[in-house]
């Protein structure tokens, strides 16, 4: 396993002015910061990002939603990093989340879910690069 995972925090969480709280979360869970930006997807790049989920029926909304405002991406790095991110920010709906994590206390819906995380090492690998290049990662 690799030691590096990717998030964006997404536009619902932007705009409700919790891009601080949640990486004092994120700090304060042991990760490290190697690559962010501030910026945003067309429908188009949200399209390309989300081409795993072509198919699901939720794929329209998701590529709208991602694609409506700035997010934040970035590269974090720690032991474990795919799992322990994900036991971070808690189940992808909210109202399944476990109390404490950033999903719970930060996220609306399912849609609206405040953050992703990678499910995996290559697609940490492969979401870290659509953002990054090799130079923006420390
Ligand atoms: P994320 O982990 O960023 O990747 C896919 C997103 O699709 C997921 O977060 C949710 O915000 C959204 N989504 C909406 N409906 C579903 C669903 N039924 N199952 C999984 N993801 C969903």
């Amino acid at each position: 396993a690799t030691n590096r995972t990717f998030t964006m925090i997404k536009p619902d969480a932007v705009a409700n002015g919790h891009i601080g709280a949640i990486l004092d979360h994120i700090i304060k869970g042991g990760f490290k910061i190697v690559a962010m930006k501030y910026t945003s997807l067309t429908p188009e790049k949200a399209g390309e990002f989300y081409s795993v989920h072509k198919e699901r029926p939720f794929y329209g909304d998701l590529v709208k939603f991602m694609s409506s405002g700035p997010i934040v991406a970035a590269i974090l790095e720690k032991d474990n990093a795919v799992e322990d991110f994900r036991k971070l920010i808690g189940a992808t709906d909210p109202s399944k989340a476990e109390a404490g994590t950033i999903r719970q206390l930060f996220a609306k819906s399912i849609d609206a879910n405040a953050v992703h995380g990678s499910d995996s090492d290559e697609n940490a690998q492969i979401e870290g690069s659509f953002y990054f290049s090799a130079f923006e990662q420390f």
